[in-house]
């Protein structure tokens, strides 16, 4: 097992395999562990769950020929085996995306296409699909980079450290995921709706899979501005990396004005950074108070 910044395996945690027999006792290590905020599941030794099966190598042995005797025949050119058959052309996940989410019509349809889409690797790992939380109606759209433990836990976007630190901050300037008054509510979601493994980044191969569906699903709450936490979030929907250069300047996307930030979870390592987000949350209720 593992937490965040490698933590203790079972066995330095001294957990003798017999309490997997005891069912009780399982279940009270395990607490203990989350507790000590173990996080994963990991074997001595690294297994690649993806690895296809090594193809056979070995020439078949030689049949063994008597000292004078006639060699064998020949066996005849022509192969006793099918034809290999040219591989179907491997499945635009991209284009596939794109399909899934134009046909949805409604949230609930675009959460619908999300959850029989099967091309993104990452929803093999995940517990649960992260597809929003907030009032769709909100005026301000929250777009995050990924599920982390917390949300694939409970399958709402930013429930961890990180989400507390985004309710308090949005709280200050009047605006609440909670609320049922569009003008002071929060609609907030990922680009990711599925935990990347041990937190690593979302390759751009798995951004550019789900930016269709992060298009459509802003498409159809259209909120009045969008505000991109980190870069993964700024990389999809500007194409651009440098959140740090980037954030507090609004910019437009997908005929929105933007505003880039930077993502909570930084400001939880960079407290010092706290001071340029307040600047920022406080340029943006500037906008939605109608000041530019
Ligand atoms: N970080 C994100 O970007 N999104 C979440 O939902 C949680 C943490």
């Amino acid at each position: 097992m593992r937490r965040g910044g490698g933590g203790p395996s079972v066995a330095a945690m001294g957990i003798a395999t017999d309490i997997a027999s005891d069912w009780h006792a399982a279940l009270a290590a395990l607490a203990w562990q989350h507790e000590l905020g173990v996080e994963d599941v990991v074997l001595d030794a690294p297994l690649n769950r993806y690895q296809l099966p090594e193809p056979a190598k070995t020439a078949p042995p030689p049949v063994p020929v008597a000292m004078g005797a006639a060699p064998a025949p020949r066996a005849p050119s022509r192969p006793n085996v099918a034809p290999v058959e040219t591989p179907p052309p491997a499945a635009d996940a991209v284009a596939e995306a794109r399909q899934f989410a134009a046909r949805a019509t409604t949230l609930d349809s675009l959460r619908d296409a999300l959850a029989a889409f099967d091309l993104c690797d990452l929803k093999k790992g995940a517990r649960n699909l992260v597809f929003a939380d907030g009032n769709p109606e909100a005026r301000v759209l929250i777009l995050g980079e990924a599920p982390g433990r917390d949300e694939d836990m409970e399958g709402l976007p930013f429930v961890g450290r990180a989400g507390m630190l985004l309710d308090r901050m949005f709280a200050a300037i009047g605006l609440s995921r909670h609320s049922p008054d569009s003008e002071a509510a929060l609609y907030i979601t990922n680009v990711m709706p599925w935990r990347p493994p041990g937190n690593r980044d979302p390759e751009p191969a798995e951004i550019a899979m789900m930016r269709p569906f992060v298009a459509r699903h802003i498409e159809l709450a259209d909120p009045e501005v969008i505000v991109v936490m980190g870069n993964t979030p700024l990389v999809a929907l500007t194409g651009e990396r440098g959140i740090l250069r980037a954030r507090g300047n609004w910019t437009t996307a997908l005929n929105k004005p933007l505003l880039p930030m930077t993502h909570p979870a930084y400001l939880l390592r960079n407290p010092a950074a706290k001071r340029e987000a307040w600047a920022d949350l406080l340029t943006l209720q500037a906008r939605l108070k109608g000041q530019r």
